[in-house]
């Protein structure tokens, strides 16, 4: 029997990171190879042009898996039935503008897309943020979205989640797709704390080695791996005067792929999540934990044992977090 399409809303579609994930969308990257799908895009007004030149291109590429495409302006129009939500519109910062500035911008759009989407779409609906401040405006249409369980809201960390299996794989020149279990802790930003103390390598033998015997350096992976992983996301926008676009929407297709259709066995990967204390991590703050999922439902994975290296870690991304929960309430007084 034929399956029914799934409706997916790309936010901020006729953007950079928009461009490159709704063909990868349209194409089977999301949801598997038989999975069809209805993309709904939004994007503001002076965007319209623009967005609706997307929508021809689409149209263009004649994707098989495409039943259908919706580009609007219109909040409630775009929200209306889907299914995932992939929100990746925002207010972006501009020169002259403070920190403050921009999280004022973004998180009233999140706190009224939040309404659109409570009100309109599919039950069930899952949520994925991409736009920065990722966390706090995950948050932030969680706390004003509050019959969407919180389950159903995440944010985007698989991107340095990636980058950090980049740099191992690099490092010890092995494909990248033999490493597995980095972790990232915490904030989408500077502070996050990549992890790679559980994290292995699959040689050519067979046999699974952790990755500090194997980099055998600990001063690299306690130093420029990390602020290699914290500042890529900087080193990208100095290369290409453009943030991050296509591993962007790359790792956002890995985050909703594993979520709806799981992660392998023995195999965790990184996502934003509602904490509920796990690891001593305050409840109440979306933070990227390890996590592995099964039937469309995502746990933290438990028990791994943190040093006193990694505690003071996980508490200063989590004290960033606490602060930017702070600074989006009071931009919203
Ligand atoms: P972009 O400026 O190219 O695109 C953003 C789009 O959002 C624009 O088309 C804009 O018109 C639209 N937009 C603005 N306000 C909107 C609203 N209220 N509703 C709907 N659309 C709206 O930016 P980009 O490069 O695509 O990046 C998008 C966001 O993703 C940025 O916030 C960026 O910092 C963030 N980002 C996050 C990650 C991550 O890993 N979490 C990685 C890369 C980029
Ligand atoms: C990234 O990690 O590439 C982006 O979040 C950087 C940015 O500030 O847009």
């Amino acid at each position: 029997m034929a399956q029914e399409p799934v409706r997916v809303l790309v936010t901020g579609a006729a953007g950079q990171i928009g461009y490159a994930l709704v063909p990868m969308i349209a194409r089977g990257v999301l949801l598997g190879p038989n999975q069809p799908v209805i993309l709904h895009m939004l994007d503001i007004p002076p965007a319209a042009e623009s967005l609706n030149g997307v929508k021809m291109e689409l149209v263009d590429a004649a994707f098989p898996l495409l039943k259908g495409v919706v580009a609007t302006t219109d909040v409630v129009e775009a929200c209306t039935g889907v299914n995932i939500a992939i929100m990746v519109g925002g207010f972006p910062r501009k020169e002259g503008m403070e920190r403050k500035d921009v999280m004022s911008k973004n998180v009233s759009i999140y706190k009224a897309q939040a309404s659109a989407l409570e009100k309109h779409a599919a039950a069930n609906c899952k949520v994925l943020v991409v736009a920065n401040p990722a966390n706090t405006n995950a948050l932030i249409l969680k706390e004003f979205a509050p019959s969407i369980p919180e389950r159903n809201i995440s944010c985007l960390t698989r991107l340095d989640h990636n980058r950090a299996l980049g740099q191992i794989s690099e490092r010890l020149n092995v494909q990248v797709s033999e490493v597995k279990n980095v972790i990232i802790w915490g904030n989408h930003s500077s502070t996050q704390y990549p992890d790679v103390n559980h994290a292995t390598v699959k040689l050519s033998s067979g046999e699974e080695k952790s990755v500090r015997e194997l980099v055998a350096d600990d001063a690299w992976l306690n130093g420029e791996f990390i602020s290699t992983v914290q500042q890529r996301g900087a080193a990208i926008i100095k290369a290409r005067k453009l943030s991050s676009a296509l591993s962007a929407a790359s790792a956002a297709c890995d985050h909703i792929r594993d979520w709806v259709l799981g992660t392998p066995e023995g195999t965790w990967v990184s996502m934003g999540v509602y904490s509920d204390g796990s690891y001593n991590v305050p409840a109440g703050l979306i933070y990227s934990f390890p996590v592995t999922c099964r039937d469309g439902e995502w746990s933290i994975v438990q028990g791994l044992s943190i040093d006193e290296f990694s505690r003071k870690k996980l508490d200063l991304t989590a004290e960033e977090l606490t602060e930017e929960k702070a600074l989006a309430y009071s931009c919203l007084s």
